[in-house]
């Protein structure tokens, strides 16, 4: 009797254990699947038109919503030189590149270079030297050449950007060709660059979805992260930490082509400084180099020229501009692109999903799911792909995996199709076919799909 008993115990309580881990098991897989299905809908939007990347996340509160539109406001105005009749908008330059931070980023989208007048718009060159490892500015033009000035002091100079076509033949015989940028200067002010500087194109990315970016935790990036190739894969991701400036800490670098800025407020000031020559409490030196006589002299727009309460409102809207979701997500061709999209690699460094950790400043970003496709990792992209400027510890060769989200929506907010760093892909394919380093694996598999393979790849592409 008692061993029946017994016998009878074990027999439920195993029943029990099977169906908990069955349970376990399915709620796993429902929440794994939903982080391929699904951005978070509170956080996310769904438009394509030329706004499709200037929406605040839906569950932004009132209050907030008046901070995001003071700061759109800000990210969309000129600034003026000083003095001028709005105190709190003057202060422009002496020399920068843009007046308008949308000037760059056109739309909240991104960049390009310039079309056949040769104006630089939307990008610029960064400048900087080598010597004994250690980076230093160019002496004369610090690191970043401003083509621009205010009335009476002279502009730093010109470049100007001229490509030599690659032919690049596929495994099916098709020939596709790439261009090679080629940097020169004109009407430079003052004098040669140093022997040792070297030049670096950047097109202004996008800059939507960054908030819920600050908010990935760091166990995330570092869980991707495989400095010595342990597991030998040809991949070798590593972490760029940096000396966030408004902190003093040490971070872990998420913006910027090489990952050079940790947080959007270092970015936004830093931007304000480079780009337009605005002071802030964060960089309170104008941007001139010591030679630059009268860019020194002149009168400044304010100490500082951009104030705090100015940085917070484009701080909130550089936080909260929405991702798009991915579009005909369900369609055939799409899903198949998907598939082929990780079968052949391109998922080792372009990471598709991220469960937010927490953001201090606005609990609306915090644990959200979101698809940016980016590990935040710098790569050895190889020679292809440097262009001999060094940045903090990322080397001329290294660049960070770009977010993918809204790439397909480039060319309706934009009206082109510049991709890469410095904008020389034409098209998504130009891109994917410039990758070498360690991305030249999942490269070399690119380029051995048959044509059908790889229209199924881009149209996946072009569904983010
Ligand atoms: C002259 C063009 C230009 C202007 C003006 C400009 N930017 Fe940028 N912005 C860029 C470029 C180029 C980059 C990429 C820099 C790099 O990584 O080397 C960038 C990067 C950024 C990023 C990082 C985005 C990311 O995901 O990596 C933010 C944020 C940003 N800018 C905000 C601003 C704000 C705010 C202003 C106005 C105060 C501004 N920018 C003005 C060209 C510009
Ligand atoms: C080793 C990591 C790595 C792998 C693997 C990889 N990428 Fe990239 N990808 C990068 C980096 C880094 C860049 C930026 C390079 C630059 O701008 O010079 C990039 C840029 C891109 C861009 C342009 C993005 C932009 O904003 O300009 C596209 C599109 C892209 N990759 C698609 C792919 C596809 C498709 C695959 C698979 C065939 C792939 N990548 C595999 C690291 C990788």
């Amino acid at each position: 009797m008692e061993r029946n008993y017994r016998r009878i115990n074990i027999f439920f309580t195993s029943l029990v254990i099977l169906f908990s881990v069955l349970l376990f098991l399915s709620i796993n897989k429902i929440s794994s699947k939903e982080l391929y299905e699904n951005m978070d809908k509170e956080i996310s939007v769904n438009r394509e038109t030329r706004e499709s990347f200037a929406a605040p996340i839906p569950s932004l509160s009132l209050s907030k919503m008046r901070l995001f539109t003071g700061g759109r406001h800000l990210f969309r105005r000129s600034w003026t030189p000083a003095p001028s009749s709005v105190e709190s908008l003057d202060g422009l330059g002496p020399v920068f590149n843009r007046v308008s931070c949308s000037g760059c980023h056109v739309k909240d989208g991104r960049g390009r270079p310039p079309k056949a007048d040769g104006k630089f718009r939307s990008m610029v060159i960064k400048l900087s030297l080598l010597n004994n490892n250690k980076i230093y500015p160019d002496p004369n033009y610090g690191y970043q050449l401003n083509d621009k000035s205010i009335l009476g002091v002279p502009f730093e100079g010109k470049a100007k950007i001229e490509y030599s076509l690659i032919d690049i033949k596929l495994a099916d015989g098709t020939i596709k060709k790439l261009s090679e940028p080629y940097i020169t200067f004109n009407s430079l002010s003052f004098g040669k660059f140093h022997d040792d500087t070297e030049f670096s194109g950047r097109v202004a990315p996008v800059v939507f979805g960054l908030g819920l970016l600050e908010a990935i935790s760091d166990e995330d990036i570092l869980k991707k992260a495989d400095p010595d190739d342990i597991d030998n894969d040809g991949i070798s991701g590593r972490v760029h930490y940096i000396l966030d400036a408004p902190s003093k800490e040490n971070m872990i670098g998420k913006f910027g082509w090489k990952a050079t800025r940790a947080t959007l407020l270092h970015h936004i000031t830093g931007a304000a400084s480079q780009d337009m020559g605005l002071t802030s409490n964060i960089f309170p030196k104008t941007n001139c180099t010591k030679i630059q006589k009268s860019c020194l002299e002149q009168i400044n727009g304010g100490q500082p020229e951009i104030s705090d309460a100015q940085i917070e409102r484009l701080l909130v809207y550089m936080q909260t501009l929405a991702p798009p979701r991915q579009r005909n997500k369900d369609e055939n061709n799409i899903l198949e692109g998907r598939g082929l999209f990780k079968k052949i690699g391109c998922e080792n460094c372009h990471t598709s999903s991220y469960k937010t950790g927490v953001h201090p400043q606005h609990p609306e970003l915090s644990h959200r799911i979101i698809k940016p496709y980016s590990d935040f990792l710098l790569h050895d992209m190889g020679e292809g792909l440097d262009d001999g400027v060094n940045e903090d510890s990322a080397k001329s060769y290294e660049w960070k995996t770009p977010p993918l989200w809204g790439i397909g929506l480039v060319k309706t907010v934009n009206k082109h199709t510049r991709f890469l760093h410095d904008g020389r892909a034409k098209s998504i394919e130009e891109a994917i076919l410039w990758h070498g380093g360690e991305g030249k694996k999942a490269k070399d598999n690119y380029i051995s799909l048959n044509q059908k393979n790889r229209k199924k790849i881009l149209d996946f592409l072009n569904s983010l």
